[in-house]
């Protein structure tokens, strides 16, 4: 048998509907998330495994937000080759793949049609269900699967030899038609001047009074084309999603799939249940996550580092043997031997250097903090600059905003900031220097100077006992 020439593969993406029962007011069905990357996202990567000469994406309601989000966020070799079909009114998932003719005119290939709702599809189901579709030489060809509660899908229909007679959709079904467990994925390959000749034929007369795709099958069978039908044993992967519930549920499988892997990446989870990791997570070997950890975004994680219990990491960079508990990165990059919290706060635009030390309530953002300096305790250090091994104690406040603008805070190698310094910016505190505690310091510090801004003590002596009531 010949290879199977996939060049000759485009893929049309359903995604023009409403999502009616997603009960959204502002998302289209197709740009809710699961593990951080939207539906219509994982389908697109799902299927660029085929490399298809084309993706034709079919949008409609909420069109200009899908085609912003995927246009923003698709990888090159997808948006490079996607040609947007506009489905104006969402007649059905027939009328949906109607817009896609006039763009595939002179098109000799095959055509995968996908569910943008069908999320957990994988690239390999894909490829092979194409293999089969080529090889068998169909005209098409149904990927199926066989669920407990099958209410909602189009069903199956076969006769008494196991033959596809066609799909009745959950609205068409008898009482008897209903009880049929084996449903259908919305994932197909037709032969394209096939499926272009039939697409104009469709008709509405049914329940919903749409254009059922799934009427295509029943009328390739009737002209007695070769149809194959491929039942997965895993239904998991083709769950379609219509409604919040089973968004969690699906996101569920996904987290599991996502947890299953790091773990066999060798990454140790505690408690894994509680642990959730986006899809664009990169977690190195031997590294621990806690329990109630949320790892999101493009966030990596270098061996030996230790995350949680509790914290929340979003396009977070951290090296290696770092210790990060009960804190919340977003937006930062930690370099190795660091330890963050527990209860921290580092925020967008944050660097901490190698062998730095954040301690308990403390908050950075848009701050360099440099190689073994430490912020111990209850600090907010924001548009700060502050170089190696500094001291930055307890109570350390920047004050980098007056109102109208941002100002920066510099600090020098070895500057030892005391406990409670107020450090109103823009002001520089040069190599070697150091702050008496309780300071306000308003004005820039020479190298290796003392900075002292508060009042002098004042001290009275007996005047408790001067105080005390007479008897
Ligand atoms: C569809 C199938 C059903 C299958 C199920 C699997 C049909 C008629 N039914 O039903 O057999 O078991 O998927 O999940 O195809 N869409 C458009 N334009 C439209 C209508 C829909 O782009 O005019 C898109 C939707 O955005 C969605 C996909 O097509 O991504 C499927 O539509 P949906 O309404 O969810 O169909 P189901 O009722 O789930
Ligand atoms: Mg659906």
């Amino acid at each position: 048998m010949n290879t199977p020439d996939t060049s000759a593969l485009a893929v049309a993406i359903m995604a023009a509907g409403k999502g009616t029962r997603m009960k959204s007011e502002t998302t289209p069905k197709v740009l809710h998330t699961l593990a951080g990357r939207s539906m219509v996202l994982h389908v697109l990567h799902a299927a660029a495994a085929l490399e298809p000469a084309s993706f034709q994406l079919i949008v409609g309601h909420g069109g200009d937000k899908v085609r912003e989000h995927v246009s923003q966020l698709a990888p090159a070799a997808i948006a490079e080759r996607l040609n947007w079909v506009e489905q104006t009114e969402q007649l059905g998932t027939g009328h949906a793949v109607q817009q896609v003719l006039p763009h595939l005119a002179d098109f000799g290939g095959h055509l995968v049609v996908l569910n943008g709702d069908v999320p957990l599809l994988s690239a390999s189901t894909l490829q092979d269900l194409t293999r089969r579709h080529l090889e068998g030489q169909h005209a098409a060809t149904l990927l199926t699967t066989r669920l407990s509660n099958p209410s909602g899908y189009g069903r199956i229909l076969k006769d008494n030899a196991g033959r596809l007679i066609g799909i009745r959709e959950d609205k068409e079904c008898t009482p008897a038609e209903l009880a049929i467990d084996e449903v259908n994925s919305g994932i197909y390959l037709f032969a394209w001047p096939k499926l272009a000749e039939l697409l104009p034929q469709l008709n509405n007369h049914n329940a919903k009074g749409e254009y059922y795709l799934t009427d295509i099958l029943g009328m390739l069978v009737d002209r007695g084309l070769p149809v194959g039908v491929h039942c997965m044993s895993d239904h998991r992967e083709v769950l379609g999603i219509n409604s919040r519930k089973e968004l969690a549920d699906v996101e569920a499988i996904l987290q599991e799939r996502l947890r299953h892997h790091w773990m066999e990446a060798g990454v140790t989870l505690r408690a894994p249940e509680t642990i959730t990791i986006g899809c664009e997570v990169e977690l190195a070997s031997d590294v621990e996550i806690l329990p109630g950890t949320h790892l999101q975004g493009r966030t990596r994680v270098g061996s030996h580092s230790r995350i949680g219990p509790h914290s929340q990491l979003n396009d977070a960079v951290v090296g290696e043997h770092c210790e990060i508990s009960f804190s919340v990165l977003q937006e930062v990059e930690v370099g190795h031997h660091v330890s963050v919290g527990p209860y921290a706060h580092l925020r967008p635009g944050t660097v901490v250097e190698a062998e730095a030390k954040i301690g308990n309530f403390v908050e950075l953002k848009n701050t360099h903090l440099g190689r073994a300096s430490k912020a111990g305790h209850l600090s907010y250090l924001g548009d700060a600059e502050i170089g190696s091994d500094c001291n930055i104690g307890a109570g350390t406040i920047t004050c980098n905003y007056d109102g109208a603008q941002k100002h920066r805070t510099e600090i020098g190698d070895d500057v030892f900031v005391g406990s409670h310094s107020t450090l109103v910016a823009p002001v520089r505190l040069a190599q070697g220097a150091y702050t008496g505690a309780g300071s306000v310091i308003t004005e820039d510090l020479p190298a290796g100077s003392l900075g002292l801004g508060r009042a002098r003590q004042t001290t009275k002596p007996g005047w408790a006992e001067s105080k005390r009531p007479r008897k």
